[in-house]
């Protein structure tokens, strides 16, 4: 229940507007603004939503000032720690953490799905060999509408499980066709007696030739990561699914806009910028150098993989990250010096005072490509990798957001810097 308000006065006409203010469970309380338009007639301008609360969710909770991070209220680090990707996926769209019973079958029924229509695999062919393995991943789920278009009704609920379902249990068989027609590999279907993550390395490694056994650490390295991705509360990518979803268009279109949105560099294509940043550091004296460069603000220089919008803290997912990658190598008898230059260049940079007093930290990117590059998957593949685990959060969140009882269409206003009203003139005049 409100109790508070916030009064916000228009200091030149003297009018004024009373806003009431939620309290969440946790985290800043929220001022309602939707009277400050008809009582003041004025809108409010938060350029990149540092301050604004889109919606209104109860899957994610992060503290970025504490590096708290937690799902239906399960902290990141027992989920990392004790749970499975699939079963994760569950708890982000059921709200609890399914019984044995409905874990198994949750787990036949995403086996179930794991298929794609035989004609997608064509639309592989259409794209260049080698073209940026996100390009195709926006394309193919963008792709997936066109089967399931016409069945499926966004405001019944069986077929927004439906959809999810088949999110998550198809995004493994998309994402390894894109590497397999890349290297020229022949598509390999689903294996419904492994296990998710195992399944996904048997369709991306798999020779036909020979029999395919996962390690066991690689497979429990990939489930990390996966689970450490699944969500993460209102960033760029969800809210684009959010918005997309808000106009009822086509699940799996609004999926791809995701995809299209984690792309960008300062966003999932981090993991990727992060290796290249790394290589081009190539040796530990070449660390200072750089981090110089990131902090001169006439190079457009960034130290990928650190900083973050929220986290002003160490990013809890970096914190776990670090330590797998650390004991991943370990346990593999891998030396890969990129893993000291990362570590050195943090132990610079969490030095300096440039970095101290921005708060900036590594994030989920900063060690992430690390481990995918120990597992032997190419740089370019990493931010599909991402989106794989992204899918079953960016999936949840519009489940939610059709489901609430203000859904509407998501549609923000600006202010106008523009050209004031003025004749055409005619190209021989102007
Ligand atoms: N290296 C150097 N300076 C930085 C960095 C960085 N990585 N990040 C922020 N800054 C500086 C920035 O120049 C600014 O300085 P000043 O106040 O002097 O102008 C200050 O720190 C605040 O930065 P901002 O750009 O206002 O912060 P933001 O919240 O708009 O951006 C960010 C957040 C993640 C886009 C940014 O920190 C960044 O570009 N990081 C590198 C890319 C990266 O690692 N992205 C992955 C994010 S986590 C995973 C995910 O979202 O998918």
């Amino acid at each position: 229940m409100t109790t508070r308000s916030v009064t916000i006065t228009d200091n030149a006409t003297g009018k004024s507007v009373e806003c009431p203010v939620h309290e969440g469970n946790y985290g800043a309380p929220v001022i309602d603004l939707k009277n400050v338009y008809k009582e003041l007639g004025m809108f409010t301008l938060d350029i990149g939503y540092a301050s604004t609360a889109a919606c209104r969710s109860a899957i994610t909770y992060l503290d970025g000032e504490e590096g708290v991070l937690m799902h239906r209220g399960y902290p990141i680090e027992q989920l990392a720690e004790k749970s499975t990707f699939l079963e994760v996926a569950y708890l982000l769209i059921n709200g609890d953490l399914p019984n044995q019973k409905q874990f198994d079958d949750w787990v036949h029924v995403i086996k179930m799905h794991g298929m794609t229509h035989e004609h997608l695999s064509r639309f592989y062919q259409g794209y260049r060999y080698d073209a940026h393995p996100m390009s195709v991943l926006a394309g193919v789920v963008a792709a997936v509408a066109s089967y399931y278009h016409d069945t499926t009704d966004i405001y019944n609920p069986n077929d927004r499980r439906l959809t999810a379902q088949r999110v998550i249990a198809k995004m493994p068989n998309l994402v390894s066709k894109i590497y397999r027609y890349g290297s020229g590999l022949p598509f390999v279907y689903p294996d419904n007696s492994r296990g998710f993550v195992e399944n996904f390395m048997y369709m991306m490694f798999s020779w036909p030739t020979e029999p395919f056994v996962a390690n066991p650490v690689a497979v429990r390295a990939l489930e990390l990561l996966f689970i450490l991705h699944a969500d993460h509360e209102q960033n760029a990518s969800t809210s684009t699914v959010r918005l997309a979803g808000s106009a009822e268009s086509n699940p799996y279109a609004c999926i791809s806009a995701g995809v299209a949105t984690l792309w960008g560099k300062a966003h999932g294509g981090a993991n990727e910028a992060v290796i290249q940043m790394l290589q081009e550091i190539e040796k530990p004296r070449n660390i200072r150098k750089f981090v110089d460069r990131a902090k001169d603000k006439n190079d457009n220089v960034r130290l990928m993989g650190f900083g973050h919008r929220v986290y002003k803290n160490y990013d809890p997912r970096a914190k776990i990250i670090r330590k797998a990658c650390h004991d991943l190598l370990d346990e593999m008898h891998l030396n890969q010096p990129m893993f000291e230059i990362a570590m050195e260049l943090e132990r610079i940079a969490l030095e300096d005072d440039y970095f101290i007093s921005r708060k900036l930290y590594p994030n989920v990117d900063f060690y992430s490509g690390l481990i995918y590059q120990a597992l032997n998957i190419p740089t370019n593949m990493f931010t599909p990798m991402f989106a794989l685990a992204r899918s079953a959060g960016w999936i949840a969140q519009w489940m939610e957001m059709l489901s609430d009882d203000d859904f509407r269409i998501g549609r923000p206003r600006q202010l106008y810097i523009g050209a004031k009203q003025r004749d055409y003139v005619a190209i021989n005049s102007r």
